[in-house]
């Protein structure tokens, strides 16, 4: 079988961006909410974003730069103050989790821009949104600066919030109350509507 071969070393990194983003899909979206140290809370989503561990319970999310070379809000406050939040994003909350992909400045509350309803973390001091399916309270495990401004951040999570009618009574998740949503290619996204066992 024929296959065409990609020399990354060859690719400039915008180049690079779309052939891994559209290889690797679906990829899950984390969400994230954090605090400033200055106390304004942020959010902002994120896909290149995975499950590392299950013991310790373990999450990593890469955050690039602004396209101005500052570090991102998310990146910059987790690492000042150690702690945020992930959600899932399910079907409905797919355009306000978009729309938080716009660039603000710091000092802007996102959270109260979007006017999506929260309510204080439970271990910690991030706002949760409370229209999410999913959400999960981390603490910052450690961070690899992969380039300036350009982090992977590995986060321990403390626990997890589920939408009480997406578990049934032996206690699974039901994937279709959950309705969550993946990124697809650089700006497509995709539902989890379509399953399948073998
Ligand atoms: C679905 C989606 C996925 C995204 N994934 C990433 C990502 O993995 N890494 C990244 O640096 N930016 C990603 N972005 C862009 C950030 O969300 C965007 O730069 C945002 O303004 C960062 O906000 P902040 O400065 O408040 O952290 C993504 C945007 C969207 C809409």
């Amino acid at each position: 079988m024929d296959h065409t071969y990609y020399d990354f070393a060859a690719f400039e990194p915008v180049e690079r961006y779309r052939i891994m983003a559209n290889a690797i899909t679906p990829r899950p979206i984390a969400f994230i909410t954090t605090r400033s140290a200055a106390g304004v809370a942020n959010a902002a989503p994120f896909s290149f974003f995975g499950l590392l561990s299950h013991d310790p319970a373990t999450l990593a999310v890469g955050i690039e730069p602004r396209l101005d070379g500052r570090r991102k809000d998310t990146a910059q406050n987790i690492l000042e103050t150690g702690v945020f939040t992930v959600h899932i994003a399910d079907v409905a909350l797919a355009a306000q989790m978009d729309a938080c992909g716009a660039p603000v400045e710091p000092d802007v509350d996102e959270l109260s821009l979007s006017g999506l309803p929260v309510t204080s973390g439970q271990n910690i001091d991030v706002p949760r949104i409370l229209t999410a399916p999913l959400a999960m309270e981390c603490r910052l495990h450690s961070s690899i600066e992969l380039g300036p401004a350009r982090d992977v951040i590995i986060g321990s999570i403390l626990g997890l919030f589920v939408r009480s009618t997406a578990v049934d009574a032996d206690g699974r998740f039901i994937q279709q109350e959950l309705d969550v949503i993946t990124r697809v290619g650089g700006g497509a996204y995709a539902t989890s509507r379509d399953l399948f066992s073998v």
